[in-house]
């Protein structure tokens, strides 16, 4: 089947991060992302795709720093929540019933249901497209015990992942493929 163009993205599962930040006066924003990815081993960089007009932007903009909240399926029903557009400095985080949780390195709040937490430092940013391409530097990753085995687990973690809209897809199975040839 042809598609539009621009229907492209919704061919690709991506994982949801809810990026946490603060504004100047220290009031919590939250969002859900998905566009989004691991840049680089050394340093640890990790990037995301951000719309211009979006509070989480005009925060990091102001400060540099936000919190890769990584959650499960189980906050799946919340994401209608976070996603609305509540004027700024509404505090989106305790909006969706959620709970904040002090950050190791940074002012940006975790939240306490997330599984695991990137704490970054924005390293660059660039215009891409319609979006900003948002670099930060990650100085904390964390993981609650019961989501890692030598990698996370997903199937005890089960991952939220976004397609489009008010799709998502949930259930993973661990599936590990042997390097036979190292
Ligand atoms: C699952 C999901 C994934 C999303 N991914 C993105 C994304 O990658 N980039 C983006 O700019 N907006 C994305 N959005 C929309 C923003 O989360 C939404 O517009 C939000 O209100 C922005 O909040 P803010 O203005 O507080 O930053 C996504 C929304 C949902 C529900």
């Amino acid at each position: 089947m042809k598609l539009k163009r621009t229907d492209y993205y919704k061919l690709l599962v991506r994982p949801v991060v809810v990026v946490s930040t603060i504004s100047e006066k220290g009031i919590s924003n939250a969002a859900p992302f998905s566009f989004s990815s691991p840049l680089s081993f050394k340093p640890p960089l990790y990037g995301f795709s951000c719309s211009p007009e979006h509070h989480t932007w005009r925060n990091i903009k102001e400060n540099e720093e936000f919190v890769v909240n990584i959650i499960g399926k189980d906050l799946g029903p919340l994401m209608h929540v976070l996603e609305e557009n509540f004027s700024y400095e509404v505090n989106e985080i305790e909006k969706a019933g959620l709970n904040e949780e002090r950050s190791k390195k940074i002012k940006p709040p975790r939240i306490r249901e997330a599984m695991a937490w990137l704490e970054c430092k924005l390293e660059s940013f660039g215009e891409i497209g319609d979006h900003i391409w948002i670099v930060g530097r990650v100085l904390e990753a964390e993981v609650k015990d019961k989501f890692w085995s030598e990698v996370i687990d997903v199937e005890t973690a089960s991952p939220l992942c976004h397609i489009s809209g008010e799709f998502f897809a949930t259930e993973m199975k661990m599936k590990r493929y042997e390097r036979a040839l190292r």
